[in-house]
């Protein structure tokens, strides 16, 4: 019996481990992408506060500290989830935070002239990590399924879920380091990254959601997902990658003008 427990035990741990993961390539994609399109002055307040570290190397922290029950206040700012015909302004906001407020928070505290450096590592750290979770359309999802991690479906014959399909599952199985995905995604002209950077993150969440409610329609339940999958909605996660990372850039250009 306390095998048995033991093992439950083991079987949860790992269940919530994989919980809200957009996979590490993903998030260093999105900062490799920022990078590139960094004003100099934000590349030199950048590189100042991480250290001479790249964004690409910063990305994944705000998954890293999940395991220290310190941040624990921190887990919720991954995500936001709201119904599929609601706007994100037009619904009571969690007690526990969300998406939403942890880009506002972050922000907020890197533009005080009263926070420590520290202070500001630590949010520039976690606003890489958050621009990305924005553009992965499960992380702006449903509260009933958990962003999609309740909807059970099979990846390549093994066992997985629609959230995990868009954390992980594609972006891993095409098999390309970071630098090779973001050499591979396009280059943009002036007026297309003026275009994409447009709006602000509330309008980025609306259309993040677009995007997810089409995601919810694509598959059944127990579906067995595979190349064909990956196949129709590859273009999507590129383009999502970039949009996140053009964004980023965005975003830090912004706050350090
Ligand atoms: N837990 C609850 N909702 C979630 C979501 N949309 N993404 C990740 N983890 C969640
Ligand atoms: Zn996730
Ligand atoms: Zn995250």
């Amino acid at each position: 019996m306390k095998k048995l427990t033991f093992l439950l035990f083991l079987m949860v741990q790992v269940s919530f481990a994989n919980d809200m993961v957009w996979s590490k390539t993903g998030h260093r994609v999105v900062g490799d992408v920022a990078q590139e399109y960094l004003t100099r002055r934000a590349r030199k307040a950048i590189d100042k506060l991480l250290h001479g570290q790249s964004l690409a190397a910063v990305a994944n922290f705000g998954d890293e500290i999940k395991a220290d029950r310190k941040y624990k206040e921190f887990s919720a700012l991954h995500y936001v989830n709201f119904p599929a015909d609601k706007d994100y302004k037009d619904v009571e906001p969690s007690k526990y935070g969300d998406l939403v407020t942890g880009i506002n928070k972050c922000i907020e505290v890197i533009k005080d002239p009263t926070s420590s450096n520290e202070d500001k590592t630590f949010y520039l750290k976690f606003l890489v990590h958050l621009i990305g979770d924005l553009h992965q359309p499960m992380h702006v999802g449903r509260a009933e399924d958990r962003g999609g991690n309740d909807i059970q479906v099979q990846w390549f014959g093994r066992g997985s879920n629609l959230h995990r399909v868009w954390d992980s599952n594609m972006i891993d199985d095409y098999g390309m380091s970071y630098t090779e995905l973001s050499d591979a995604l396009p280059k943009l002209s002036k007026e297309e990254i003026k275009q994409m950077q447009a709006g602000t993150i509330y309008d980025w969440i609306e259309e993040t959601q677009e995007i997810t409610n089409k995601v919810y329609d694509s598959v059944e339940v127990g579906e067995k997902l595979g190349y064909q999958y990956g196949y129709k909605w590859w273009g999507t996660v590129e383009n999502q990658l970039l949009k996140g990372g053009i964004r980023l850039a965005a975003v830090l250009n912004d706050i350090f003008k």
